[in-house]
């Protein structure tokens, strides 16, 4: 499988006990509502697949693709679409689902874009939440947990496309937010 150079932050059995958690509270939120669950690809696609098993709502899932530009782990913020949206967004509820929140310019955008759809409601579930990396704020519903400045992988996140597969989540040795202090 390929195991990275680093330590883990955060083992599967610590992820699975949260994704729980926050499936309760969603289920909880959304009780009489039809959700539709949008997850950000590649990164949200392991935490997605856990977090729509544990929904007791009734849920659609549809999947959007996007890419900064730049150096793989720089965050540019210049977010192009690759794939957008198959289903209908209007009169909607809408949970946007992403791995991890950095600058919060990803996010942001789209939000900003869904909201352009006329959505029912339109909220934000992020794994892991960069916070003191925050360029643009962005307002967070569903965190699943703060981590430091650190680049993490496994659990859908890569590394140059690599280690999404991994069960754990790893902190990469030697890899600090390159974003963080950039011109
Ligand atoms: P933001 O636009 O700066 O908030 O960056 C968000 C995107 O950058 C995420 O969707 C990830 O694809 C990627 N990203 C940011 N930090 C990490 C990390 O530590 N590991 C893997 N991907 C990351
Ligand atoms: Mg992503």
């Amino acid at each position: 499988m390929g195991v990275p150079r680093g330590s883990i932050l955060l083992t599967a059995e610590q992820i699975a006990s949260r994704v729980d958690e926050l499936a309760r509270s969603i289920s909880r939120d959304y009780a009489g509502k039809d959700l539709l669950l949008v997850g950000v690809l590649t990164g949200a696609f392991v935490f997605l697949a856990d977090l729509a098993r544990a929904l007791t709502v009734p849920t659609a899932i549809d999947f959007l693709a996007v890419s900064s530009y730049g150096r793989s782990t720089v965050t540019s913020g210049v977010v192009r679409i690759l794939k957008d949206l198959d289903a209908e967004v209007a009169g909607r509820d809408v949970l946007l689902v992403e791995d991890i929140v950095d600058s919060g310019l990803t996010l942001s955008y789209l939000v900003r874009l869904l909201r352009e759809r006329g959505p029912g409601s339109l909220r934000t579930c992020v794994l892991l939440d960069k916070s003191e990396c925050r360029r643009v704020p962005v307002a967070l519903d569903y965190v699943g947990f703060t981590v430091p400045n650190v680049f993490v992988v496994g659990y859908g996140l890569d590394h140059a496309g690599r280690h999404r597969n991994l069960p754990h989540l790893w902190a990469l040795k030697g890899h600090r937010d390159p974003g963080e202090g950039a011109p």
